[in-house]
């Protein structure tokens, strides 16, 4: 009989950040309900959303992943020292702002760098914090998870939200890396990419109803993306992002790993 391959199902913690609305407090709810019984932490700004998720059983720590790296990086060393067990991160909390480059005016570079920091550089603070934690159990023999949250527009660019797009291309970029830096070890690196999902992530710009039109259910991508979760999937493209994916992406990520394994080796790409 063939092992399946591992999956957050041996997940004994779980730490999603942007639990407090649509995506991240969908995926940490259904967490709660696998077989493995996992502790859940949610992390957030908001403290009333906090509470009411701490009514329904999740552990939660507020934070803001906007902080300066070493704060960043503090406020995880505790959350670690708390919860020993934390072996999973899903990296989801994130924001989107819409541009216009050809009205370089109209441009708030504060907000474009706001969006950088917090659906990149934070992801990346988040992994480089946590790794040694990580490193730790696995040489315990435990299965850990890096699991990020991109989107269908980290492979096509919706010219809109410009920055956004590339923000999320930089995370698709991030985690291919990580994952062939850490082949063949018991860290994982997975990647959903959400198609427009209903959430609050519209809700600044007063798109969400227009949008609420054709976004898929926040039930029906919590299943999808839990199916491909529990399977092992590396990469998990939910609706529309399948298609694109398999058009654009697959076997990148495998030639990456092949890339890294050749440099390695010191041998020509
Ligand atoms: N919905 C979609 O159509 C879609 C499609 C593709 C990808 N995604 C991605 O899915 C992820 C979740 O988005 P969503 O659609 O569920 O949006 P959402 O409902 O607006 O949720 C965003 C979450 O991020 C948290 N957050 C924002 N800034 C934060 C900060 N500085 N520190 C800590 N937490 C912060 C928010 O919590 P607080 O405000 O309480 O801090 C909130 O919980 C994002 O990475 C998004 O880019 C969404």
């Amino acid at each position: 009989m063939s092992t399946p391959n591992p999956s957050i199902a041996t997940s004994k913690c779980i730490l999603v950040t942007g639990a407090t609305s649509g995506i991240g407090r969908a995926l940490a709810l259904k967490f709660k309900e696998l077989p493995s019984k996992p502790q859940v932490i949610a992390v957030g700004r908001r403290q009333n959303r906090l509470d009411e998720l701490a009514g329904q059983g999740l552990e939660t720590v507020q934070l803001d992943v906007q902080r300066s790296a070493e704060q960043l990086k503090n406020d995880l060393g505790i959350i670690v020292e708390r919860y020993p067990d934390l072996d999973t991160v899903v990296l989801n909390a994130g924001i989107q702002h819409q541009f216009d480059f050809t009205q370089p005016e109209s441009v708030n570079l504060n907000k474009v760098a706001e969006e950088l920091n917090i659906n990149y550089t934070s992801v990346l603070t988040t992994v480089l914090a946590l790794m040694p934690h990580f490193q730790k159990l696995a040489a315990q023999g435990r299965e850990c998870f890096f699991v990020g949250i991109s989107s269908g527009l980290s492979m096509v660019p919706a010219a809109w939200v410009p920055n956004y797009a590339a923000t999320k291309a930089a995370v698709h970029s991030l985690l291919m890396a990580l994952r062939a830096q850490l082949a063949d070890s018991k860290i994982h690196v997975v990647e959903v990419m959400p198609p427009l999902v209903e959430s609050e992530l519209h809700d600044p710009y007063g798109t969400t109803e227009a949008l609420s039109k054709t976004w898929m259910t926040l039930e029906e991508f919590t299943k999808l993306t839990l199916d491909g979760l529990l399977k092992g999937d590396d990469d998990v493209p939910v609706g529309m992002s399948a298609a694109v994916f398999q058009k654009f992406e697959a076997g990148k990520s495998q030639m990456a790993i092949h890339l890294m394994k050749n440099h390695k080796a010191g041998k020509s790409y």
